[in-house]
C-alpha cells in the first residue's frame, strides 16, 4: 500500500508558475472558478452556493493531505503567488494501486498559454519521483476537447469509454478515462 507522508506541503516552482497549498484566502477566486459556466462546462460537480461552501471545501481538502488522502496545488504566477489562477493536483487516490486521478482548471483569462501544460509536466514528474505513483488518471466528459487534447500531447492514452456511468443533475454522462504509466 502506497502512502503519502509529507513532512510539509510540497511547494513546486516551474519557470513561470508557483504551486502552493490551498489557503482560505482563495475561497473568493475559487468561488468565481467554480460558478463560472465557461469552466465548468464539462466539470460535472455541483456548483457552490457559497463562499463558505468552498471554505469547508479547503479546511476539508487541507485536512485531508495532512492525513495523506490526496495532494492538489493552488496554481499562482511566480510575479503574484498570492493571486490564484488555477489548479491542478491528485484530487483522489487509489493508493492501494498506487494509482490517483489528476485533475485542473484555470480561469479563462489565462487559457491557451501553456500553462497547464507546464504545472503538468512538473506535477506528473512530482507524482511519479515523490509520490511513487504507479498510473496517473484522468477522467473527461468526452465533450471536453481541450482536456483530451492536453492528456494526449502528455502522453496519456484512452483506456476506457463508459458509457452513462455517472449521473449528474438528472442526466447520465459518458465518461472517457486516459491514463500514463510510470
Ligand atoms: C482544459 C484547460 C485546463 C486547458 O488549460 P490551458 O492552460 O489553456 O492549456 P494549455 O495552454 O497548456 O494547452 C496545452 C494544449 O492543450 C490543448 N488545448 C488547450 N485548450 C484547448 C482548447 N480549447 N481546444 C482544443 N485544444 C486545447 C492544445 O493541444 C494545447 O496545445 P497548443 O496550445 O500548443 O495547441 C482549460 O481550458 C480549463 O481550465 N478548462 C476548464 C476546466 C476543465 O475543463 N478542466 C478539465 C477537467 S477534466
Amino acid at each position: 500500500m502506497l502512502t503519502l507522508n509529507f513532512p510539509s506541503f510540497p511547494v513546486l516552482e516551474t519557470e513561470r508558475l508557483l504551486l502552493r497549498e490551498h489557503a482560505l484566502t482563495d475561497a473568493d477566486t475559487l468561488f468565481a472558478m467554480r460558478t463560472n459556466e465557461n469552466v465548468m462546462r464539462f466539470i460535472d460537480r455541483e456548483r457552490p452556493k457559497t463562499t463558505q461552501d468552498i471554505e469547508t471545501f479547503i479546511s476539508t481538502f487541507n485536512e485531508g493531505f495532512k492525513q495523506g488522502q490526496h495532494l492538489a496545488w493552488v496554481i499562482a504566477l511566480k510575479e503574484n503567488p498570492a493571486q490564484m489562477i488555477g489548479s491542478i493536483g491528485y484530487w483522489r487516490t487509489n493508493l492501494a494501486n498506487y494509482r490517483a486521478e489528476i485533475g485542473y482548471m484555470l480561469h479563462p483569462n489565462y487559457w491557451r498559454k501553456g500553462i497547464i501544460s507546464e504545472a503538468l509536466n512538473k506535477t506528473i514528474a512530482f507524482g511519479f519521483s515523490e509520490m511513487k505513483l504507479h498510473t496517473i488518471q484522468a477522467n473527461i466528459n468526452p465533450g471536453n476537447d481541450a482536456s483530451r487534447q492536453i492528456l494526449l500531447k502528455h502522453g496519456f492514452v484512452k483506456e476506457a469509454y463508459f458509457k452513462e456511468d455517472y449521473y449528474f443533475n438528472g442526466q447520465f454522462l459518458d465518461s472517457e478515462i486516459y491514463s500514463l504509466l510510470k
